[in-house]
């Protein structure tokens, strides 16, 4: 038995050391927007992040997870009130079958966090590990400048107005 800090929750997970990330998001949390493509390391469709930063949940074990902070996509907003990253790739349109949209919205969102304002090349750079067969790359571009504008614009608003 170990426990996990996921979505700001602490779980009680009763599964073996090695168990990959993935399939205890899956199986036992019933978190199912990170998905299972290649279970290699080699798509990006279970990418969540630990600690702020993306990672492959397929094959990352549960052992390494003690003292960490794992979000999944459940985690960053609700259907009633999503954030910055979910609203823009809605707003936008950038999903397509939609398998690999999960995994793109968490590296973007570990991108954005890190840095507010990436450029093209930046965001085309960070989002290369991750697959998509369908035909929406340049939306999903867009929709990761729209978040950034939007948390830019949050943050700028947090902070007492605009400048
Ligand atoms: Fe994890 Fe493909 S399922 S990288």
């Amino acid at each position: 038995m170990m426990t996990l800090k996921i979505n700001g929750r602490d779980h009680q997970i009763d599964a073996e050391p090695d168990t990959p990330l993935l399939y205890v998001l899956r199986d036992d949390l019933e978190l199912n927007a990170a998905k299972y493509g290649c279970g290699l390391g080699q798509c990006g469709a279970c990418t969540v992040m630990v600690d702020g930063n993306a990672v492959f949940s397929c094959v990352t074990p549960i052992l390494l997870l003690k003292d960490k902070e794992v979000t999944t996509l459940e985690g960053l907003g609700t259907i009633e009130k999503p954030s910055p990253i979910q609203r823009a790739f809605m707003e936008e349109q950038a999903a397509q079958c939609g398998y690999c949209i999960a995994g793109m919205m968490m590296r973007a969102q570990a991108l954005l966090q890190r840095h507010p304002n990436p450029s093209d090349q930046e965001i085309r750079a960070e989002l290369a590990p991750h697959l998509c067969r369908c035909g929406t790359h340049m939306r999903i571009l867009r929709a990761v400048h729209r978040a950034a504008e939007m948390m830019t614009r949050a943050e700028t608003t947090d902070h007492g107005g605009t400048l």
